[in-house]
């Protein structure tokens, strides 16, 4: 018998991917070395040679995390999906949560908790505001949570979040300690191990420059305990890390089994990706900020100089300017991404990211370009 829906015609015409600058707060743009790596041909994600790549993979987290963790692995996923992991298996329902809230990612997290049946309580602040570690302490003494969760990176607001200390305080109040990285790894220093953080995740697609869909993780041996201890199994089970340590040969057991087929293609680029990172010779961070607006600027940078996230810069909508029509206006006549707020921080700014590869100081004077005409030519309204 024939077909009754016909072959559509999109997919009688070939694929078109315009080339455009990413300089919004990611995907960032991908080097050609680590394009290549993701068009190596297919293995299975089974083969002993997968297992060498994800060995590497792992090395090549540890590396980039500072840390010596043993249940370090990469997620099939983009960052959210490190960041489902990290609380479906260290909190069990009931428990109590405390989420830090300075732009989107504690709001994410908070609605996650909340999903699996945690007990979840907010500390909130205006995106771009960061916590001291005194308010963090009263908030722990108060709540008593089995965690705690803090964005080092918040993309949203721009900021880079302070951590020292905190895992400290978490050690003495039995919290664990998870810290959102996406935005931040490889363009801000973090030091999983020196600075006591429990779980920490983070994304490829950002300073990373590795395409979206892989995320590394890691967990140290208090967060292990935790989770190999609970009562009740994790809500997902392609997140289950029991299963996963064992698919990434962290469970010390001598076979890895099926439990999902990784994205290997994604796989192979984000090797590249750390192989690049291990690279590099001054220090591990591959990009340190490129100030791109002078003290002249109509824009004017929302957090403190101090707190600036290295990869992602929220700067002021200039007054009586649409940033829709403008950022719209910019990827038309300049082929350039940044994008509006997200979350709190929608209506009240514009961010441009330049990260990891994309860190470069001409690639900062286009942005500022850009803008500029933007100005020029978007309409000023009356009101
Ligand atoms: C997404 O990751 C963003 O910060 O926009």
């Amino acid at each position: 018998s024939s077909v009754t829906i016909p072959p559509p015609a999109c997919m009688l015409r070939p694929l078109e991917v315009p080339l455009r600058y990413l300089f919004g707060p990611g995907p960032s743009n991908v080097p050609p070395r680590i394009l290549a790596a993701g068009s190596r041909p297919i293995i299975g994600h089974l083969h002993p040679e997968m297992y060498e790549i994800m060995n590497d993979i792992k090395k090549g987290i540890q590396y980039a995390f500072q840390t010596e963790n043993n249940m370090t692995i990469a997620m099939s996923g983009s960052g959210h999906a490190a960041m489902e992991c990290a609380v479906f298996n260290t909190v069990e329902p009931g428990e109590s949560v405390l989420i830090a809230i300075n732009g989107i990612w504690g709001e994410r997290v908070a609605e996650i908790a909340e999903r699996m049946g945690a007990n979840v309580h907010r500390m909130v602040k205006t995106p771009g505001r960061y916590f001291t570690n005194t308010e963090i302490e009263q908030a722990i003494k108060k709540h008593k949570p089995v965690l705690l969760f803090l964005a080092h990176g918040e993309s949203s607001a721009g900021l880079c979040h302070p951590v020292d200390g905190i895992g400290d305080i978490c050690r003495k109040h039995d919290c664990l300690f998870l810290v959102d990285t996406v935005a931040s790894l490889g363009a801000a220093p973090i030091f999983m191990d020196k600075q006591n953080i429990d779980i920490l995740y983070s994304g490829s697609q950002k300073a990373l420059n590795a395409p979206p869909g892989t995320a590394p993780i890691s967990f140290n041996d208090r967060a292990c305990h935790k989770m190999f201890n609970r009562k009740t199994k994790p809500v997902s089970y392609l997140f289950d890390m029991t299963h996963l340590s064992n698919y990434w040969g962290c469970d010390g057991k001598p076979a890895r089994v099926y439990h999902h087929t990784g994205p290997v293609s994604g796989f192979f680029a984000l090797r590249e990706s750390l192989a690049i990172l291990a690279e590099r010779v001054k220090g591990y961070f591959p990009t340190s900020s490129v100030t791109f607006l002078n003290k002249k600027s109509p824009f004017f940078i929302c957090v403190l100089q101090d707190l600036r996230l290295p990869s992602v810069t929220t700067i002021a909508i200039p007054e009586g300017y649409d940033w829709r029509e403008m950022l719209t206006y910019i990827m038309k006549h300049h082929c350039i991404e940044m994008t509006g707020g997200l979350g709190p921080s929608i209506g009240m700014v514009m961010r441009i990211g330049l990260m990891g590869y994309n860190c470069e100081k001409t690639n900062a004077d286009m942005a500022l370009h850009a803008l500029a005409d933007a100005l020029k030519n978007c309409k000023k309204s009356k009101a």
